[in-house]
């Protein structure tokens, strides 16, 4: 999609629609509008005014100018102005762009007087986010039978008011085309069943990615987690004939500094292993990446950027399969923190890729530690689809990882890691369990993982209710940016935020 911001006057545009947001309770014309309207035989304040057009949040009305230069207006609404967010925004940006769709446009132009008094920056990286996010299908597999080529929305124009802000919506929207790029690259990663993304394809794709960017990548074998002795996520795989990866790459963008290690879990598809799961438990388990997509597309739009940071990126890559080979239910596992595990259910599978990947990023020279994982149903049932949950040992983290998930129209809340709940993951034969039970299954599953964190700054996420969507999941989150089905690329624009923004912040003074 080729971006024209301009400050071109509406009338001398050229575009098949011209998108209008407007608040419901201020809906009168400002700026540019005011003589484009005249233009309009006074159309667009009359249908305001009269009412026909409420503007309610996502409240759209399409009319067609009968001229050449604009073909169609869409005014769309954004609700009430008290209670707008930038978020608002890219859904309505969403919901415009999926109307051009229906009508294959190929060309497009927004207004919005003094860019809604949102930032800049953010009103551009906003508007981009909606339509690209909003426009994203995985049609990979689907055979073009009809012929029809695939609907493309070539060119957008941002008409604004001024030469200086000509600038900074600009670096918005170079941001945002990044970041959609990166995170539907998470998404389509999500999206490719198991039987194409093995851990091993999973890895080439890390590869020619780190290559592209200029990181070094380093990836760990089956022969090689046997030397150092990585328990966990050899257990996982040994009932699968997919070898396990175990994927590394490092950015340094700022020598000498502090490392931030990523930690992503990558189960490219989980049966349960011999805790096998039923039928519709297992339905969409080739999700079981998403956190490992969510780093190497993070990693990607830092690299891209060129963000003073340095990164450890840790992927742990594995199939979870039940087989004469599969580890046990009762087996006593020895991790590469050298803890022991006692296995009660191999469907909890991710803490253990996940307690190797910890500690190999440790030793690697992580400050700090984020892990995110599609790690358990019971986020599912505290939460729901719409916010994903996080743990950790570390306030301020936490506190930066929240904000910048607001400022990416991702929510994210906190559960506690009272000791109290350790109890639940002792073991009698071993150091731990690694299933604590029903109650509070997602605060175990993250004190479990704290084991291995060796006391460094942590947090967890977890987005197994956020990871991926369906038409279902759908009636109730209404977010018209997050594709029907299937993969969000969830974490993708937190992670990338949260070290764009808080960097510089985080205190890594060790405990
Ligand atoms: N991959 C699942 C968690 C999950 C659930 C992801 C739903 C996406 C959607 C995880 O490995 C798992 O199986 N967790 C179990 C653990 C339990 C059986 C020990 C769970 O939380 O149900
Ligand atoms: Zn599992
Ligand atoms: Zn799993």
């Amino acid at each position: 999609m080729n971006v024209i911001t301009t400050t071109d006057n509406l009338e001398q545009i050229q575009s098949q629609i011209l998108v209008l947001p407007f608040f419901s309770d201020d809906k009168n014309l400002k700026g540019k509008l005011i003589k484009f309207d005249k233009t309009q035989g006074g159309r667009i304040k009359n249908l305001l005014s009269w009412g026909d057009i409420k503007a309610k949040y996502k409240e759209f009305t399409m009319f067609y100018t009968g001229g050449v230069d604009i073909e169609r207006i869409l005014v769309i609404g954004l609700g009430e102005k008290k209670e707008f967010t930038p978020d608002r925004l890219r859904s309505v940006m969403a919901i415009a762009a999926r109307n051009g769709r229906r009508i294959n446009c190929s060309s497009m132009c927004v207004y919005g007087y003094n860019t809604f008094g949102l930032s800049k920056e953010d009103y551009g990286r906003c508007i981009i986010e909606g339509i690209l996010l909003g426009l994203y299908k995985f049609t990979k597999y689907i055979s073009q039978s009809s012929g029809k080529a695939p609907f493309i929305l070539k060119e957008l124009k941002i008409i604004v008011d001024s030469e200086e802000q000509v600038k900074e919506i600009s670096c918005g929207v170079e941001e945002g085309l990044i970041l959609c790029d990166a995170t539907n690259l998470a998404r389509d990663l999500v999206n490719e069943p198991a039987m194409e993304l093995t851990p091993a394809v999973f890895a080439e794709h890390a590869e020619q990615i780190a290559s592209t960017c200029g990181m070094d990548i380093k990836i760990l074998e089956k022969e090689d987690m046997k030397k150092l002795g990585m328990g966990g996520i050899l257990a996982v795989s040994q009932g699968s004939d997919e070898p396990p990866k175990m994927v590394i790459i490092n950015y340094k963008g700022n020598p000498g500094g502090k490392t931030v290690g990523l930690i992503g879990k990558g189960v490219t598809f989980d049966s349960g292993g011999l805790s096998i799961k039923s039928d519709s438990h297992l339905f969409r388990m080739n999700c079981d990446m998403a956190g490992a997509a969510a780093v190497l597309g993070a990693l990607k739009a830092i690299a891209v950027t060129n963000l003073k940071v340095n990164i450890l990126a840790v992927m742990p890559l594995t199939e979870n399969l039940p087989d004469g080979r599969a580890y046990k239910v009762s087996d006593i596992i020895k991790t590469f923190e050298g803890k022991t595990v006692e296995i009660l259910s191999t469907d909890a599978e991710g803490r253990l890729i996940l307690a190797d990947g910890l500690s190999y990023a440790r030793r690697e020279g992580a400050d700090i530690l984020i892990d995110i994982a599609t790690l358990t149903g019971s986020i599912v049932t505290a939460l729901g689809h719409q916010t994903t949950g996080i743990m950790g040992t570390d306030k301020d983290i936490i506190k930066y990882l929240i904000k910048s998930g607001d400022k990416s129209g991702e929510r994210i809340w906190e559960l506690p890691l009272f000791p109290e709940y350790k109890m639940q993951i002792k073991s009698d034969v071993a150091d731990l369990e690694n299933y604590g039970g029903p109650p509070a299954g997602a605060i175990t599953a993250a004190m479990f993982l704290e084991e291995f964190t060796g006391g460094l700054p942590w947090a967890h996420l977890d987005i197994a209710g956020t990871a991926t969507t369906d038409e279902e999941i759908m009636i109730y989150v209404k977010n018209p940016y997050l594709p029907k089905e299937g993969g969000t690329g969830v974490g993708v624009r937190t992670l990338y935020h949260f070290i764009k923004d808080y960097y510089d912040s985080i205190n890594i003074s060790k405990k």
